[in-house]
């Protein structure tokens, strides 16, 4: 099987990114993966998290990338060190805070790109700048496009009372993580321990988010090898290519269904814009209920967009 390969990134500061990154390569170790962590940042933080915290057993490395040489240097260096750690490990996770002098095309080299967010008009105004203008990537017809999983960060309980998601603001298609909450708690593990291991709600939802990228792979990887079945089936060159054509076309909709079943089952769903207001989703039976740890995906969701909360 091959490496999946995850960016944390965004271009705004202090969102979560290094906290995701550190407490969700500790997650997927503990799932029993072998996992490394490439933290790009000249803060270190998440790399030092790892380093002091601990011992979970993810691979940890520290690489500062040439972001003041332009051109395509700070590109190459990236991917070189992400193919030298994928060739030894089942999931390689960056930390990465993202510039303009980055090139997109970086971001085709992994499967699933989270972008942390909080869910204050600021922080989303600027998550909304920055995947307009990387839609070309994730709406990509000619490379696989990653996944994109937008990650509501640091959030608290009475801002689950608005319809952030709902406001057709996030121009690219995109699915929406269960929400890490924010806590005095995770600000006491860094260095410490992991989120996955805080008994309140903190560490509930990180769990439920650590589920949310599990589910995202496993989608991923199904919509993989359904495109190399039917590669395999065509024989003539002239067949092949028609379905290449047709599997670019169909890398859309066949992720969009497998998203549906894969995710559905873990109470996620893939979210156009147009789509969040008056949709129903699916696995809408699940009960009311105040505790926001259990407020998953679609019921979250659902009752963001049916202004529940509101009331
Ligand atoms: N779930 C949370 N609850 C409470 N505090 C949090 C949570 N997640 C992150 N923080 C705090 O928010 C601050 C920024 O977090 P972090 O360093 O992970 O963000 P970042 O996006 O990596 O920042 P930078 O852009 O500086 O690299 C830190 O003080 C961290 O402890
Ligand atoms: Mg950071």
């Amino acid at each position: 099987m091959s490496t999946f390969k995850i960016l944390v990134t965004s271009q705004k500061g202090g969102v979560g990114k290094s906290t995701v990154s550190a407490n969700l390569a500790a997650y997927l170790r503990r799932q029993g993966k072998s996992v490394t962590l490439i933290d790009f940042d000249t803060h270190g933080s998440s790399s030092t998290w790892l380093t002091r915290a601990p011992n979970i057993g993810v691979v940890v490395q520290h690489h500062i990338l040439p972001l003041d040489q332009g051109g395509n240097r700070p590109i190459l260096d990236a991917r070189l060190h992400l193919r030298r750690a994928a060739s030894s490990t089942e999931v390689v996770i960056c930390d990465l805070t993202w510039t303009d002098s980055i090139a997109g095309e970086l971001m085709f080299e992994y499967d699933l790109v989270i972008v942390p967010t909080s869910v204050s008009e600021i922080e989303l105004a600027a998550t909304s700048g920055f995947l307009s203008r990387h839609r070309w990537v994730f709406d990509s017809a000619i490379h696989t496009p990653p996944t994109l999983l937008v990650c509501p960060t640091r959030v608290q309980p009475e801002q689950l009372q608005s319809d952030v998601f709902s406001k057709q603001r996030f121009p690219v298609s995109f699915m929406l993580a269960p929400p890490v909450l924010e806590a005095q708690s995770a600000r006491e593990m860094f260095e410490r321990g992991y989120l996955m291991d805080l008994p309140d709600a903190c560490g509930a939802s990180f769990n439920e988010f650590g589920q949310a990228v599990c589910a995202a792979r496993e989608m991923r990887e199904s919509a993989h090898s359904m495109r190399q079945t039917t590669q395999a089936r065509t024989t003539s060159p002239a067949a092949r290519g028609a379905a290449v054509n047709r599997h670019n076309v169909l890398a859309n909709s066949s992720t969009l269904s497998s998203q549906y079943s894969i995710l559905g089952r873990h109470r996620m769903q893939k979210v156009r814009p147009e789509e969040m207001v008056n949709k129903s989703a699916p696995h809408m039976g699940a009960p009311e209920s105040t505790q926001i740890a259990s407020m998953g995906i679609p019921q979250f969701l659902k009752r963001m967009s049916m202004g529940v909360l509101n009331k």
